[in-house]
């Protein structure tokens, strides 16, 4: 059995030659990515990591841009190395072989199918409150939530007193077969209405995305500019309100509002000049986004004490606030609309051509590589990503699935940096793009040591890490533990190959970031990661091209 079969970057590139149709340049890879960058993490999750970690959540901001920005890097070598659609899937293909190449294609599901029933799902409670706020218009509740959020909350009710939305769509839900029929409606429809977009085409898309970019660039700047004439400055006291604990509550959130950058790299074979434009159109919209959500950042936290903002709409609000600026609060309500839909776009266009991509490798049925003979897209492939975002978005909260979603994007990063490490030490690797290098021989282990010194000298974080073996406080120690083992153990591969510091940092702050999420989103994702093996060695290790090869 050979589950670390590989492919060559030739054999890679030979085996993409079919008719998409080439319509990007650097403009329109840069207005994806702020597309796919911009949306639910900044009109929504940002107010919670803000009330956590208060003003100086920018810290946090900072961090994670850099976090991603080191694995912006080792995407934007690997995409000019290899300018075809399967992006980290097929990056692994290369560097670590089928078997990891299928776990991260399987873990990208999370990112883009299921992050997408975040966006979608918080896409209609902006898109709901819009219609009670401007046109008056009440949707019905039995439309607007899912059908498991109404049953908790309508069994809730009857041991608390007063109504609750879960209450009022069980009592005013028409009966389907005996059961209430309950579903998020405003999330179905724009899961449709960008399903169609996507499968109607490439150029179509683009267009939609650059109209959809321009709308939320114009908002934000437009925030920050009114906003900023608003801010006191007394608000910003203190400025870290709940130290580096608060801070790190805002992990998920914060790095959810960065996800997106790496979906670009999917249209790699509808770029006109991939090799040129991608490193550039990822780097760009990484460095454009993070200027601007520092400064939103710093100026939503000014207008108002940053513990009035644990809620779902805080740019709203912060201006909602001022009597004269009321009428912006609606505008920024338009924007969160049009934002999330080009969140979706993008991630709805990036999952079908990572689908295509394992197709053509023969991990995934025919049907999944078939484009479609006049649109010129992966019509199949993209129907089932409809589904696969529509189906869950009737039983499934918002809440439950961003941690997820951001745990499978960080481990497909981890990935990609250390197939950049991986394949850079190996003879002939010459990229068209290549990352500055600066040698990490010292200075990851000299990190290491300064976190072990760091753990060991502050009494209240040793107390933390040296707990009792067993305990509930060891297990949910568990991702932190396999963090330092694995930082070690990665300090001596740094000192023996003098590995580049950029994507080495990326792997390692990824994995930090990893390590924060909590062991109940480890166990969830362990638990899609074996079912994603299941399917494999029950299809995809038999049907794989390269099985195919091997045995002729
Ligand atoms: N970064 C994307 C958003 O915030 C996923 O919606």
């Amino acid at each position: 059995m050979n589950l670390f079969r590989k492919k060559s970057i030739e054999d890679v590139t030979a085996g993409s030659s079919h008719p998409l149709q080439k319509h990007l340049g650097v403009r329109d890879l840069t207005a994806f990515g702020i597309a796919a960058i911009i949306g639910a993490g900044i009109f929504s999750t940002i107010g919670k990591a803000s009330y956590d970690g208060g003003p100086g959540v920018i810290f946090l901001f900072i961090f994670t841009a850099l976090a991603c920005s080191c694995a912006a890097f080792a995407y934007a070598e690997f995409a000019s190395m290899m300018p075809v659609s399967g992006s980290a899937y097929t990056y692994s293909f290369v560097a670590f072989g089928e078997l990891f190449a299928w776990i991260i294609g399987w873990a990208l599901i999370m990112e883009y199918a299921i992050g997408n029933v975040t966006v979608a799902i918080s896409w209609s409670d902006y898109f709901t409150a819009l219609l009670e706020n401007a046109f008056h218009y009440h949707l019905p509740t039995w439309l607007s939530m899912d059908y498991f959020t109404a049953r908790t909350q309508y069994l809730a009710s009857f041991h608390t007193v007063g109504r609750n939305d879960g209450l009022e769509a069980f009592t005013t839900a028409p009966l389907l077969g005996g059961y209430p029929l309950i579903f998020d409606a405003p999330a179905l429809l724009i899961n449709i209405l960008i399903t169609i977009l996507v499968y109607r085409g490439i150029r179509e898309s683009r267009n939609a995305s650059n109209i959809m970019v321009a709308v939320k660039l114009l908002i934000v700047i437009l925030v920050i500019v009114v906003g900023a004439f608003y801010v006191d400055t007394t608000n910003w006291h203190p400025f870290l309100p709940n130290g580096i604990p608060g801070l790190l509550k805002g992990i998920s959130a914060v790095f959810f509002a960065y996800i997106g950058f790496d979906a670009i790299s999917t249209t790699a074979e509808e770029c006109r000049d991939p090799q040129r434009d991608l490193p550039r159109g990822i780097l760009y919209s990484i460095i454009i986004c993070t200027v601007l959500y520092v400064v939103i950042a710093l100026v939503i936290t000014g207008m108002v004490h940053y513990s009035e903002l644990n809620l779902g709409d805080p740019l709203a609000y912060v201006f909602e606030k001022i009597k004269s600026l009321q009428w912006l609060s609606g505008v920024i309500a338009i924007s969160a609309v049009v934002a999330m839909a080009s969140v979706m776009l993008v991630f709805q266009l990036g999952q079908p051509r990572i689908w295509m991509s394992m197709s053509r490798d023969g991990l995934l049925p025919a049907a999944f590589a078939k484009i479609h003979p006049k649109y010129h897209t992966p019509g199949f492939s993209t129907i089932i990503t409809g589904l696969m975002v529509g189906i869950p978005i009737f039983f499934i909260d918002a809440t439950t699935v961003t941690d997820i979603c951001s745990a499978g994007t960080l481990f497909a990063f981890c990935l990609v940096c250390g197939g950049v490490l991986r394949l850079s030490v190996q003879p002939g690797y010459t990229p068209k793009f290549k990352t500055p290098y600066v040698n990490s021989q010292f200075i990851v282990p000299i990190l290491f040591l300064a976190a072990v010194t760091w753990i060991l000298s502050s009494d209240a974080v040793r107390a933390n890490w040296l707990v009792p073996m067993g305990s509930a406080a060891f297990w949910a120690m568990v991702p932190q533990y396999l963090f330092l083992i694995g930082f070690l153990w990665f300090s001596v591969l740094c000192f023996k190959h003098k590995f580049s510091l950029i994507p080495a940092l990326g792997l390692l702050s990824c994995f930090y970031m990893l390590s924060q999420l909590g062991l109940r989103n480890w166990l969830y994702f362990s638990g899609w990661l074996v079912a994603g093996l299941v399917i494999y060695f029950a299809y995809g290790y038999r049907h794989s091209k390269l099985a195919q090869k091997s045995t002729t």
